[in-house]
């Protein structure tokens, strides 16, 4: 081959491979169609599922079968940390409390064998109804409205 063909044959292949990258990088429009934003890299986890709530809504924040296969959930109902468990004295009926400790805000634990609420950090311990049993913590959990619609649990922290 000649030098000067072999120098087109270069530039043809320059050109087609760079092509794709020169006309995403002068495309004004992200994955998502938007025109302000440039894409930016995606290290961030999912965003949390929409949990906006009015005050006194229901809002769903889990399946049935995983409560069951867990014992609780530990989830997040209108920006709020909430657990929640079957009441071991009646387990059609559930029990929804603030999920952080009002000592300094560690996430409570339930231990089914005690039918209580317990902090990991400093031991505090809480009855179902959020009354703390325990020291360092002196103040109850919240405690919200939870029910069962087909296969979710939903809680109202309103
Ligand atoms: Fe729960 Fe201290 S944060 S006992």
């Amino acid at each position: 081959m000649k030098r000067r063909s072999f120098l087109g044959w270069m530039g043809v292949g320059a050109i087609a491979s760079s092509l794709p990258v020169a006309i995403a990088a002068c495309s004004n429009t992200s994955e998502t169609g938007s025109t302000d934003n440039p894409p930016t890299a995606n290290t961030a986890a999912p965003p949390a599922p929409e949990t906006v709530a009015a005050a006194g809504e229901f809002v769903a924040v889990g399946a049935v079968a995983d409560l069951d296969q867990n014992g609780f959930l530990l989830t997040k109902a209108a920006d709020t940390e909430v657990i929640v468990v079957r009441n071991p004295q009646s387990t059609e009926t559930l029990v929804a409390l603030n999920a952080l400790c009002t000592h300094k805000g560690c996430k409570v634990e339930w231990k089914g064998e005690a039918s209580e609420f317990s902090c990991p950090c400093h031991g505090a311990k809480f009855a179902l109804d959020g009354k703390a049993t325990n020291a360092p913590a002196t103040e109850a959990l919240a405690s919200y409205s939870a029910k069962i619609e087909g296969t979710q649990v939903l809680v109202s922290v309103g």
